[in-house]
């Protein structure tokens, strides 16, 4: 039997059809009802109403699940690397040797940035904040790459995303070292991808690098933890400015604008800074708590809550384990981690987080071992956006595949009403 819903209104009834996703998810197709109802549906935050259909990442925010393409978050963060990750993302399937291997070369083929885009890096001040320098670079590569804008074809496509994901690296190692003062340098193509960009963003000039296996391990599974999320904010973003068929690199560039903001990937920043706060105070956790359960306070406890989790964000438990083994591997002793855990304990424990069922989700824990890697916490939510960048790619790549229409909303007009023009003189 079909399912099906019915919405009565005015004393008449229209019946619509229901969905069925393959985790036994259901959603009411409407896409009929303005022309048979004359109805529209209103949702702020669209916290009821789905976007699409995906095929790329699945969660379960009741049961704590996520997976990327049917595999466990707890699987690929233990047994993939982040190009692997991207890779399945992006097209759909864990790649043998041989692909995995082309898909890095011709990453590598493509690693290199026009130098004239240092003269774009040189017009920030060193105070301008990392995500809007990446933003606009990002932007800016468009007239460097200008074959990769108006691609529809899985050929073109594969260009862009290949030279997306060999030069955002470069760009985000270059806003830290613009940052530092330091040479705008390459890596070294013949390690890893991980390796690579670590080594692009902490390579002394005139001096050896040392490759750091924990550092590199631990930077590579905080970027699959961050790799895609289904349709949050900057996902959403990626995909409606995609959808007008701005090229890849003018959607992401958007995406890491949306990103940016202190309720999504911009918490991970504020995480840190409201512990380092909490650590001035002398550890007075319980002000902190109180401030973000007062309704006039605009404070929120930061790193916790969630749109969809509404249990454990799975990749918090995941970092919060992995920061204990990185600090503990670095000999790290750093109080900031006893206070984070102080104020997990407090907030499980207390009412106002339980009754909304607020719990730490993946920028709660990410800030202290980025710390602890020594990436500045400005730089945190560019961390976000690289991990994020082959979930964004996918989900640009999965809406123009399926040539989607363009993302145009609906309102409810609650403004004046008709009225006559009034004359300056008369006003
Ligand atoms: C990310 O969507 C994604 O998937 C995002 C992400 C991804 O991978 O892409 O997971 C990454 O963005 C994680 C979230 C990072 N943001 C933060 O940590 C900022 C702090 N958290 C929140 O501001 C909030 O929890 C949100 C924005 C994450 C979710 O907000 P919702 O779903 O719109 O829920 P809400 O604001 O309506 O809150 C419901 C209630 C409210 O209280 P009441 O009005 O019911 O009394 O819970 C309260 C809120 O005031 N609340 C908090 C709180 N989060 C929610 N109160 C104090 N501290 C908080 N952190």
């Amino acid at each position: 039997m079909s399912d099906k819903a019915i919405l009565e209104f005015q004393g008449k009834k229209y019946e619509f059809p229901v969905i069925k996703g393959t985790e036994n998810e259901f959603a009411i197709d409407i896409k009929t009802l303005r022309g048979v109802a004359n109805l529209i549906t209103i949702d702020p935050g669209f916290k009821n109403t789905g976007s699409c259909e995906s095929a790329i990442t699945f969660l379960d925010g009741e049961k704590g699940i996520l997976r990327y393409r049917g595999f466990t978050i707890e699987a690929l963060a233990e047994k993939a690397d982040f190009l692997e990750v991207a890779y399945l993302l992006i097209f759909g399937e864990l790649p043998n040797e041989e692909k995995l291997l082309q898909f890095h070369n011709d990453i590598r083929a493509e690693s290199h940035v026009d130098e004239e885009m240092k003269k774009i890096l040189d017009g920030f001040p060193k105070s301008a904040h990392p995500m809007g320098v990446l933003s606009s670079l990002t932007s800016a590569l468009i007239a460097f790459n200008p074959t990769t804008v108006d691609v529809s074809s899985e050929k073109d496509m594969y260009h862009a995303i290949v030279r997306l994901l060999a030069k955002f690296p470069v760009l985000v190692a270059w806003a830290l070292r613009k940052k530092k003062g330091l040479p705008l340098d390459y890596g070294d193509d013949s390690v890893g991808y991980v390796e690579n960009f670590h080594q692009m963003m902490f390579k002394r000039p005139g001096q050896e690098y040392k490759k750091n296996k924990v550092v590199i391990d631990a930077l590579d599974q905080l970027l699959i933890l961050h790799a895609d999320h289904e349709q949050n904010c900057s996902t959403s973003t990626v995909r409606i400015v995609g959808s007008s068929h701005a090229g890849l690199f003018a959607s992401i560039s958007a995406g890491i604008s949306a990103l940016w903001g202190p309720l999504h990937g911009g918490a991970n920043q504020a995480v840190l800074e409201m512990l380092e706060a909490i650590e001035k105070d002398g550890g007075d956790t319980k002000k902190y708590m109180a401030k973000a359960k007062d309704k006039n306070d605009p404070f929120r406890l930061m790193g916790f809550g969630h749109r969809v989790y509404k249990n454990f964000d799975p990749r918090a438990k995941i970092i919060k384990k992995a920061a204990d083994e990185v600090l503990a591997d670095l000999g790290i002793n750093d109080p900031i981690l006893a206070i984070a855990k102080g104020l997990e304990k407090e907030a499980l424990e207390d009412d106002y987080f339980v009754k909304r069922k607020l719990y730490p989700n993946v920028d709660f824990y990410s800030g202290i071992i980025y710390r602890a890697l020594d990436i500045p916490t400005e730089m945190f939510t560019v961390m976000f956006a690289l991990g994020r960048l082959p979930g964004w790619i996918a989900q640009w790549r999965e809406m123009r595949l399926n040539g989607e229409p363009i993302g145009r909303p609906r309102q409810v007009y609650i403004g004046k009403t008709k009225r006559p023009f009034v004359a300056l003189d008369k006003r």
